[in-house]
């Protein structure tokens, strides 16, 4: 079941307008953002999505090396076009929604969010979205770890689903899930403004009500994260007192405690 390449055959019956409504699929790429890109500064249409088997210069946030091996989880890329109405920095966000809502739905497992687009099972990071803006529009790149067995030593913070649900999973069902849970996102997003988007993310962001360590491009914060802006900016409670928005950095929870969830509720 999971063995099967990822072409745009797989995607057949993906109930989208437009997300992944046109597919260019590849084998190998260094980086499916940087395809994307050239399709996009090309004229390429919104939603057109770039999925590859293996990544050889797959990047992370912050210039970090994106670990991508062959045949074993989403490497994909997708174009968007956001009206004013919808701030581009609320797209992570609506894309971890997406994934952690895949997850749940496909794989019976419990995915939460870390602030700001880190897709976490049992504390470990199971996804991550590196979107970036350019003249032909924001292509938003997005990778889950699905079918690997292992990571390599310098990633013990990473898993996979495999690791966490002890089964394969068919990584075109996931794609078309987390497709068409984008897609109905963005288009109430667009059409009604952030409200739901919002809400959605509150309810799956592990990161709130915890205290956490954020680093900053030169500052290091400590601090309860207490909420979200309407732009998706983290809401911090500093531990010397005041608040904070942040708008970009990496946060790292300072309890073990993970939240826990039977799957049961609307999330
Ligand atoms: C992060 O968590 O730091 C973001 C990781 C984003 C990885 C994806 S894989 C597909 C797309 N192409 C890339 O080079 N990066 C993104």
């Amino acid at each position: 079941m999971s063995a099967g390449p990822l072409t745009q055959v797989a995607l057949q019956g993906l109930q989208t307008r437009c997300f992944g409504q046109r597919v260019f699929s590849f084998a190998e790429v260094g980086s499916t953002n940087d395809e994307l890109r050239r399709l996009a500064d090309a004229g390429a249409e919104e939603g057109t999505l770039v999925i590859a088997e293996r990544q050889t210069a797959g990047r992370g946030r912050r210039g970090r090396v994106w670990h991508s091996p062959p045949d074993t989880g989403l490497w994909c890329s997708l174009l968007l076009r956001p009206p004013a109405s919808l701030v581009p920095s609320l797209v992570p966000l609506l894309l971890g929604i997406a994934i952690a809502r895949g997850i749940r739905a496909c794989c019976g497992v419990p995915a939460f969010l870390k602030w700001p687009n880190d897709v976490l099972i049992a504390g470990l990071k199971v996804a991550g979205v590196l979107c970036e803006a350019g003249p032909g529009g924001l292509v938003a790149g997005f990778g889950v770890d699905v079918n690997q067995e292992e990571f390599p030593p310098e990633l013990p913070a990473a898993t996979s689903i495999l690791l966490q649900r002890g089964r394969p999973t068919d990584r075109a069902l996931l794609l078309r899930a987390v497709l068409e849970e984008a897609e109905r996102l963005y288009l109430d997003a667009c059409a009604r403004g952030p409200a739901q988007l919002i809400a959605a993310a509150t309810a799956l962001l592990s990161t709130l009500g915890r205290q956490v360590e954020v680093q900053l491009e030169g500052e290091t914060l400590r601090g309860l994260a207490c909420g979200l802006e309407a732009d998706g900016a983290l809401q911090l409670e500093e531990e010397g007192g005041g608040q904070r928005l942040i708008r970009a950095g990496d946060v790292q929870h300072l309890d073990q405690v993970e939240p826990l969830d039977d799957l049961t509720g609307p999330l």
